[in-house]
């Protein structure tokens, strides 16, 4: 078979990663954690994840019932590097949700149309109405990560952006839409390790685009366009929930649980949600 990026990846794993990056993989065995500074030393086993697992999708099932019948509205932006976990995560969301009143919002790169409008205007339509949770895989915060760092927009529509975010996610908020903002940090190696995985397997061969391949040696310009970015748009009334996701499965555990802790839904159980993993899920002070 013809791979879209035949190659690619594994290239520059071989030649041009860097040295430390490309010999943590090497060394690495399967349940490694690859961050140095991660909380925790192993990956979370698959038993102990699937029972926490089972008990929140539980909860999310309550809590759709809820916002249906009293009518809230609940947005959840997903930000993050490539391969960071952002569609694993938001699956797990969705997993025994209601599929109409649960949407998945991932824009393609703004249309010629598009790109005339005002930034966050083709946002808008997919906002939550009553008893709607809507996830976005990737956001308006394009502008201020990917789009900088590939040259998709000028400095000044980028410096323009960041006076508009607040006030606009403020509005969102002051009309009673629940915002939820999370943004996944996954190391340098593990990204790697995911695209090589990504490379070599056709079911997963459609995540990985020329974005990707070419962002992976991007990552100190990204790494700084995050920074700012996350310094910028964090504030009292929309703060980032920054999830570390190297071990995907306490990453999506605690991002669950962020959201079910953010309400008093009719028959909530504290204990079957459990504590959120503060080394794992946190501000913007765990970022690394
Ligand atoms: P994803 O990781 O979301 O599967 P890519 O890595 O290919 O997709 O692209 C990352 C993001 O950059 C996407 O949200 C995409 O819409 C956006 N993007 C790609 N090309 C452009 C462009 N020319 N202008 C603006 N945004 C773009
Ligand atoms: P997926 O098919 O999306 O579940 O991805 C599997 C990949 O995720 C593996 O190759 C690992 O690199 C990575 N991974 C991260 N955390 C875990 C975990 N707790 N258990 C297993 N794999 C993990
Ligand atoms: C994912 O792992 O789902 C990602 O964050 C999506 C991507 O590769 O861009």
């Amino acid at each position: 078979m013809d791979l879209p990026f035949d190659g690619a990846i594994s290239a520059y794993f071989n030649t041009d990663a860097p040295d430390d990056i490309r010999a943590a993989i090497k060394r690495a065995d399967k349940g490694d954690i690859l961050s140095p500074s991660y909380p925790h030393s192993d990956r979370m086993a698959r038993k102990v994840y699937e029972r926490e697992m089972a008990k929140l999708q539980i909860e999310l099932v309550k809590l759709q019932a809820w916002a249906q019948a009293t009518g809230t509205r609940i947005a959840c932006v997903f930000e993050g590097r490539d391969a960071a976990g952002k569609g694993g995560t938001i699956s797990r969301f969705r997993g025994n949700l209601n599929p109409r009143s649960a949407r998945v919002i991932a824009l393609a790169k703004p249309t010629e149309t598009e790109a005339t409008e005002w930034y966050f205007q083709r946002y808008i339509k997919h906002l939550p109405s009553a008893g709607e949770m809507v996830f976005f895989d990737r956001s308006w915060y394009n502008r201020g990560v990917v789009e900088h760092v590939f040259g998709f927009c000028t400095p000044e529509q980028r410096a323009h952006f960041f006076t508009q975010v607040t006030p606009f996610e403020e509005m969102l908020i002051d009309d009673g839409i629940h915002l939820f903002k999370f943004w996944l940090n996954v190391s340098r190696a593990e990204q790697l390790r995911r695209m090589l995985a990504r490379e070599s397997d056709p079911l997963k061969q459609w995540k990985l685009s020329s974005i990707d391949v070419k962002g992976l040696a991007k990552w100190d310009a990204y790494s700084d366009a995050i920074e700012e970015t996350l310094t910028r748009s964090h504030a009292a009334h929309t703060p980032w929930t920054v999830v570390r996701s190297d071990d995907k499965r306490r990453a999506r555990l605690n991002a669950i649980r962020t959201v079910l802790h953010a309400f008093d839904y009719t028959r909530k159980d504290e204990k079957a949600i459990g504590q959120i993993d503060r080394g794992v899920c946190g501000g913007p002070d765990i970022w690394d």
